[in-house]
């Protein structure tokens, strides 16, 4: 057929191109500890469309919390992410280190409903979740509501900006 026109298309990139490059980097690291837990939520993340970095631990061999909280948190501080998830025991060495970090706020959630508190009134910039204390199901359960709760703001912004006030 003559005269037919065609049209350029759009986007003039592969579509998988175009999502890769906008979705979320959200560094995930964890110890031991956490390292069973840290794979399923990697997969999780990136079955919901963000774009999981992965800082380690990459084995179930013994290692130190501290190293992989410093990675995780220096980026939430740096402003090369703005969220970030961390996996230990307990939750609680993870959340000593990363706290140290200005700007950063680690909450430790066990169950949904901490999870959705640390956003609604502590606005928490990093998920630690306590491996051996939540089970896989659980963890993702809990991923997923922090990933999808805002922070309320209102009295709550004024208690979180107290935060990095200085000690009376
Ligand atoms: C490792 O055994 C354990 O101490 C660590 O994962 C964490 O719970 C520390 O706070």
């Amino acid at each position: 057929m003559t005269g037919m026109t065609t049209f350029p298309t759009f986007p003039p990139f592969p579509l998988s191109l175009t999502l890769d490059s906008m979705a979320e980097v959200i560094p995930i690291g964890s110890d031991h500890a956490g390292y069973q837990l840290k794979e399923r939520l990697v997969e999780e993340l990136r079955a919901l469309g963000y774009e999981p970095l992965d800082l380690g631990t990459h084995s179930p061999e013994s290692t130190d919390y501290p190293d992989y909280a410093h990675r995780v948190a220096s980026r939430v501080e740096h402003d090369d992410a703005s969220r970030g998830v961390l996996l230990c025991g307990t939750g609680l060495g993870m959340s000593y280190t990363a706290n140290r970090h200005p700007g950063v706020r680690a909450a430790v959630a066990w169950s949904p409903e901490v999870a959705r508190l640390a956003r609604e009134h502590n606005d928490a910039n990093i998920l630690i979740l306590p491996a051996r204390f939540v089970s896989e199901d659980e963890g993702v359960e809990i991923l997923q509501t922090w990933l999808d709760t805002q922070f309320e703001g209102g009295r709550h912004r004024l208690r979180v900006a107290k935060i990095d006030k200085e000690r009376e």
